[in-house]
């Protein structure tokens, strides 16, 4: 392969938008990595938020990859949320992948071709270029169109301080101008190999444009100097995005899709080798991210070997796992580990665990949560929800924040009162009175066997063999 294309295009950032954790700022630790109690909307969980800090602060120095961690606790511990905390200290220039286990399974692709994909996604390619760019305050656009409008040409004209230069406009030309609605009193710049345009603001000249403009617009000072000039550009791209837009079947349009398919094996070779060569010519440094996989315990024991091996190569991000599993089933096997997770797999993790929440972090991040949805808590509302959350779990009482700001809405009022808790208490049941439910009216429900309740939901033979830690291998 004589070239390979890293996008020109702006790189494709795929933020994660979960409702559920969007008060998650970053783990809100001090410069000491010492936790704060309550900052940037987390709360309590110390050690574990400690423990996240330190492992970011080895990503971002590059001392962590191909390294994994396991993020163990009980449900509504926020084993999630710091995984966000996470990817929020992380920057954007350091790939974060979110998967959950159960998404291996069923994407339109093998297993391990998933997994692949997702290391890949989490491995950025710092790329140094040096580019071509014209820079200048545009001061007149004129276009042409032919009569039947299928051909347009036109005339730019651009300026610094210093001179003015009118270029010819093509096809291609004119569509972006018109995709950035760039207008006279632009500042851009033009990528003279991609022919991207990029808008830098308006010029400090036309700031009595103002009213009209809107208060987001950027003013920005017209350039001095040459208009044409060399720029170093620094741009990351994941592993993956270049197998994507270098994979002849698919092209970059796949990454706006999200429709890869499977991306031959080959090609990643190819990738590989030129990405080395980058490295070599300094050209390139490679970014391993982070790989976060919800859910652990939902991979099967084709995925954990895959996990085991792919760890161990040269291009491997971290790798962070969570479970809420105690000792249960490894999915594919008839054996008992702790967390579902093989043995050799086990072996080579970092354990941070996730402790319930005592009331007062409780009642904080309810609290915190409230402001995010809006909703307005009388003080005793939230002392009963506190109690609910408790209880039951945090995540119930943190939905049912939602739901009784709606009764309090039904009634007209602004904030939510005792009585709307209340009534939505009695209209959504948690899970321990939906358990004690079912075993009330076992006979009315079809069920695979007459154990509720348990924290496996896979079943597994009575007397199935249990493997310790001190088992050297599961397979034996
Ligand atoms: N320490 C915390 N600070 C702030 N919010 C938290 C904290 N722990 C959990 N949450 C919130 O509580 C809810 C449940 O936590 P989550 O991270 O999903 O639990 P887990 O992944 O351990 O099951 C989420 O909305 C999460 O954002
Ligand atoms: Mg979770």
């Amino acid at each position: 392969m004589a070239q390979i294309t890293t996008s020109t295009e702006n790189t494709i950032q795929t933020l994660e938008r979960i409702g559920s954790h969007s008060h998650v700022k970053g783990l809100g630790l001090d410069e000491r990595l010492e936790p704060r109690q309550n900052a940037q909307g987390m709360v309590g969980q110390k050690s574990a938020r400690k423990a996240a800090g330190v492992i970011v602060k080895m990503v971002q120095e590059g001392k962590i990859a191909g390294r994994a961690i396991l993020m163990a606790g009980p449900p509504s511990t926020g084993k999630t949320a710091i995984a966000m905390g996470m990817a929020q200290t992380l920057g954007s220039d350091v790939p974060f992948t979110m998967l959950s286990a159960s998404e291996v399974f069923s994407l339109e692709m093998s297993k391990t071709e998933a997994l692949t994909q997702a290391f890949r996604r989490s491995i950025g390619v710092r790329i140094r270029e040096e580019a071509e760019v014209v820079e200048g305050e545009v001061v007149e656009i004129q276009i042409d169109r032919s009569l039947t409008g299928a051909t347009k040409t036109g005339k730019l004209t651009v300026k610094t301080t210093d001179m003015e230069t009118i270029y010819e406009l093509g096809n291609k030309m004119i569509d972006s101008l018109q995709k950035e609605k760039v207008t006279a009193g632009d500042v851009i710049a033009i990528d003279k190999a991609s022919g991207r345009i990029t808008k830098l603001g308006r010029s400090f000249t036309r700031a009595r444009d103002y009213d009209a403009m809107g208060s987001d617009t950027k003013f920005v000072q017209c350039p001095e100097g040459e208009l044409q000039r060399r720029k170093d550009v620094v741009h990351t791209v994941s592993l993956h995005e270049i197998d994507v837009i270098n994979s002849r079947t698919q092209g970059f349009l796949a990454l706006f899709a999200g429709d890869t398919g499977e991306i031959k094996p080959e090609l990643r070779d190819q990738i590989n080798t030129k990405v080395g060569e980058w490295r070599e010519e300094g050209k390139a440094d490679i970014v391993p991210g982070v790989l976060f996989i919800d859910e652990v315990h939902m991979l099967d024991i084709e995925c954990f070997s895959f996990l085991n091996r792919a760890l161990e190569s040269e291009l491997a991000p971290l790798v962070i796992m969570a479970s809420n599993r105690g000792i249960t089933r490894i999915r594919g096997t008839r054996f008992r580990s702790p967390h579902g997770l093989p043995i050799d797999l086990l072996d080579r993790v970092l354990i941070v665990s996730t402790k319930p929440y005592e009331q007062e972090d409780i009642k904080e991040i309810l609290q915190i949560r409230a402001q995010e949805e809006e909703v307005t808590l009388k003080p005793e509302a939230l002392e009963v929800l506190t109690r609910m959350g408790a209880e039951t779990s945090l995540r119930y009482a943190i939905n049912l924040i939602t739901t009784a700001s709606l009764a309090a809405k039904r009634r007209k009022a602004d904030a939510v009162e005792v009585a709307d808790v209340r009534r939505v208490y009695n209209l959504f049941v948690d899970e321990k009175r939906s358990v004690q439910y079912l075993r009330e009216h076992a006979e009315q429900f079809m069920s695979e066997t007459d154990d509720f309740g348990g924290k496996e939901v896979d079943g597994l033979a009575p007397g199935a063999p249990v493997v310790g830690i001190s088992h050297t291998s599961i397979l034996a």
